[in-house]
């Protein structure tokens, strides 16, 4: 005689889909790790795995309006990393840093790949900004990437559920891998071919890669949500991390100023361990070294509520990268799988 808890379970699965996510998440915290019922808000740090899953994901994510401050990491692929060890490093990048989202970096060619990232992201409650990735060779491969892709987010029927954003990256303005009307006409293009699946479609993009192209507001105007690249590092008046918040600001206003208030990510964020061939400072008094690496974040979070307070419910910020291995110098994890300094961003304010 099971089947009238399981009716009430139901019930309270269909009230709490209609009310409103921010609501929820208050309710949510009265009723603390007591509650009998699931969170189908996804993928806020107490959700719940429902008992079916909803037909489609028109409610299925949390109020953007919740999804500021610490989302999660930015994971490079490119080493087309085994089912296993995504399991594993999912695993390890909600529970042990309470992520909600993971960014993805790079591009793996593998048949299925983008299955296997699904399955792990589900398994451990990540959502995924996905990256249709364009190289760094001005060749057309993204084409193909762009297709195999597109193709997956309809094959895989869980794919909607953990997929919040399709990207086009990195970078491609300031790469100048397309000319910027051919980039929004890709992204109008992919949100078509996304529409019957609710996922949205941005661009993965530094605030200088718009401003070369004369402000690329065909680009701004067609994506979903603004993905930054926040790099200040890289600024020609950047000195230590500690000081290096009107350099986020003075991006951040220009996204404010020509970005009709959409939701903001962070999704490219963070500052170099070291320098290297590809990563050189534009300033003489930049420094990259792992206290200056430890202490943006540490702005970061000083800033929760100024991050909190910014139109269109607030900037989510990522951390680039995971490991040293993806990236050199921009690991919170070195290349021997150790912490290089500790690493627990507030998720709310
Ligand atoms: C979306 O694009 C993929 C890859 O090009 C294609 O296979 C699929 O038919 C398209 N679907 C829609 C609905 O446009």
């Amino acid at each position: 005689m099971f089947a009238a808890p399981l009716l009430a379970l139901l019930a309270a699965y269909v009230v709490s889909t209609l009310s409103h996510p921010l609501n929820h998440a208050s309710q949510k915290e009265d009723l603390g790790s007591k509650s009998l019922f699931p969170t189908p808000c996804f993928p806020a740090l107490d959700f719940h795995k429902p008992l079916f899953l909803p037909k489609d994901n028109t409610q299925w994510w949390c109020d953007p309006s919740t999804e500021y401050a610490f989302v999660g990491f930015s994971y490079e692929v490119t080493a087309c990393q085994s089912r296993e060890q995504l399991h594993k490093e999912f695993k390890d990048i909600r529970d042990h840093f309470k992520s909600r989202y993971v960014r993805l970096y790079g591009a793996c060619d593998r048949e299925g790949f983008y299955d296997d990232i699904v399955d792990a992201a589900w398994a451990n409650t990540l959502g995924v900004h996905a990256l249709i990735w364009f190289g760094f060779n001005l060749d057309d491969i993204w084409i193909g990437r762009r297709d195999t892709l597109l193709a997956a987010l309809h094959a895989n029927p869980r794919a909607k559920f953990v997929t919040r954003v399709l990207q086009f990256g990195s970078e491609p303005l300031f790469d100048g891998v397309l000319p910027h009307d051919q980039l929004a006409e890709q992204v109008l293009l992919a949100k078509a071919n996304l529409s019957s699946l609710h996922i949205p479609v941005t661009v993965s993009e530094l605030a200088f890669g718009y401003q070369e192209r004369g402000g690329a507001q065909d680009v701004l105007d067609a994506i979903d949500s603004i993905n930054i690249h926040m790099l200040p590092f890289f600024a020609q008046d950047a000195s230590t991390a500690d000081q290096a918040w009107p350099l986020v600001q003075r991006d951040l206003q220009w996204f404010i100023d020509h970005g009709d208030g959409k939701k903001m990510y962070f999704d490219e964020n963070g500052w170099p361990s070291v320098t290297s061939p590809s990563v050189q400072p534009n300033s003489p008094l930049a420094v990259a070294d792992i206290p200056n690496e430890h202490e943006y974040y540490v702005l970061l979070d000083q800033h929760c509520q100024d991050l909190k307070s910014v139109v269109g419910g607030g900037v989510g910020w990522f951390a680039h990268i995971y490991s040293d291995n993806q990236e050199p110098g921009y690991g919170i994890y070195n290349a021997n799988g150790q912490m290089k300094f500790p690493f627990a961003p507030r998720t709310h304010c």
